[in-house]
């Protein structure tokens, strides 16, 4: 794939219009657009007057107000798609890189709610999301499938605390990721490459063999333009992948030597071993890491077995679009006991199995909760336990005040007695 062709169908920009004052202070369009970087912040009028110039900022993208539209969509590997989506009103996407937005998806009269990871830079005009297909998964599968350009989608918001803007981190980076967990990971390795020269990058990224590898030829574009950026491929199997030595960057096949900016490659999985071979600096670097929850799992008893820094780890805590995979997981922890659940405000009061899930329970009754990233990290299915008790295995977008005053999580949050809940 590649992103940086054309899209095959644009928006046009919005045209920025200077204000000329004239002698009754009134403004009047002139047809010449002003760069927003010329623009001073006040101007004299000729009255002898100062006023504040009205900003000439453009629009920030508001998922409250404005549908996004779907401007281009390619292949990125036989089980994977980019989207890429402009706003209706034009307006810049302002997120943090690594972060997720949440879509409104509606199939069949139903609305779901899924959380997919930012795969392009922030302060575009144009958003792209990368989304695997998932085997029996609805709401990826059903994008794959049927949306076309010029389709509009609802959003929720935009979310996530695993950002290279929030997250302090050092000029020198690891960046690891596997599969799809490459979406904002890549969205990290851009914004640092294009505002950061002074940072150090380097990308190992894992995955079944050269087929499998999303954003291959972006990888391949950055590297001849950033000398400052590194990419390793581990491969599972990388028959017919031509070799390349990861540190001399020589052809084994026709002993050549080959453009230094090339992508390097090994076969293997993910070692101590190759860890430590390929970053002998470990220590000096920060780590931002996503992948399937196995694999994230050994990357970080390496880091912990190697004396890192946890300070300087970073870790998405789910693959992005994972539908009901870990749902169905938690789930699986159900016993034959019968338990309660009522939610007054919906007038609910149903006998659901002791251990289920609490986001399901809600579902399965009609109560309008959003389970957006299914996962426990994007916080939209926040809802209040006001009676009995649930086992949680996250809390991570509550605060202590939060938990303390009954809070939880409904998709990481299985039932233990009867239960009282509210939305909020
Ligand atoms: S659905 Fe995202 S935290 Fe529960």
């Amino acid at each position: 794939m590649s992103s940086t062709k054309t899209p095959s169908s644009t928006l046009s920009p919005p045209v920025l219009k200077s204000l000329k004052l004239n002698s009754s202070g009134l403004g009047q369009a002139t047809p010449k657009p002003l760069s927003p970087k010329l623009a001073s912040p006040k101007l004299s009028f000729s009255l002898g007057e100062t006023i504040t110039k009205p900003s000439l900022k453009p629009a920030v993208w508001s998922p409250s107000t404005t549908p996004l539209v779907l401007v281009k969509r390619e292949s990125e590997t036989h089980d994977s798609m980019s989207f890429t989506f402009a706003a209706a009103d034009q307006a810049l996407f302002d997120f943090k890189p690594g972060q997720f937005v949440t879509l409104a998806v509606k199939i069949e009269n139903k609305t779901h709610y899924r959380a997919y990871s930012i795969s392009s830079a922030p302060q575009q005009k144009q958003l792209r999301l990368t989304i695997k297909r998932v085997p029996d998964g609805l709401v990826s599968n059903w994008l794959a499938d049927n949306l076309s350009i010029g389709d509009s989608l609802s959003a929720l918001n935009i979310a996530g605390q695993f950002n290279s803007s929030d997250c302090k981190h050092k000029s020198k980076l690891l960046l690891i990721s596997a599969g799809c967990g490459i979406t904002p990971v890549m969205s990290i390795a851009k914004t640092l490459l294009a505002h950061n020269s002074d940072a150090d990058i380097e990308f190992l990224h894992c995955a079944r063999d050269k087929d499998n590898v999303i954003f291959h030829d972006e990888m391949q574009t950055l590297l001849t333009q950033y000398s400052n950026f590194k990419v390793q491929l581990l491969l599972e199997n990388s028959d017919g992948f031509a070799t390349f030595s990861a540190n001399n960057n020589t052809n084994e096949k026709t002993n050549e030597k080959t453009n230094s900016r090339a992508l390097s490659h090994q076969t293997g999985m993910v070692s101590a071993d190759v860890i430590r071979q390929l970053y002998p600096d470990l220590n000096q670097r920060t780590i931002f890491l996503c992948g399937p929850v196995g694999f994230m799992k050994a990357v970080e008893n390496i880091a912990q077995e190697s004396d890192f820094d946890m300070a300087n780890f970073f870790q998405e805590s789910f693959t992005p679009a994972a539908d009901n995979k870990q749902q169905d997981q938690i789930s699986s922890g159900a016993t034959e006991t019968s338990v309660m659940l009522h939610v007054p405000d919906f007038a609910v009061e149903a006998e659901v199995i002791q251990g289920s899930l609490l986001l399901d329970a809600l579902e399965k009754h009609g109560v309008p909760v959003i389970g957006a990233c299914r996962a426990g990290v994007c916080g939209s299915c926040k809802c209040k336990v006001t009676k009995g008790s649930v086992t949680s295995t996250s809390t991570e977008t509550l605060t202590e005040e939060d938990v303390e005053q009954g809070f939880v999580l409904a998709c990481s949050s299985t039932l233990k007695d009867d239960v009282t809940v509210a939305l909020s």
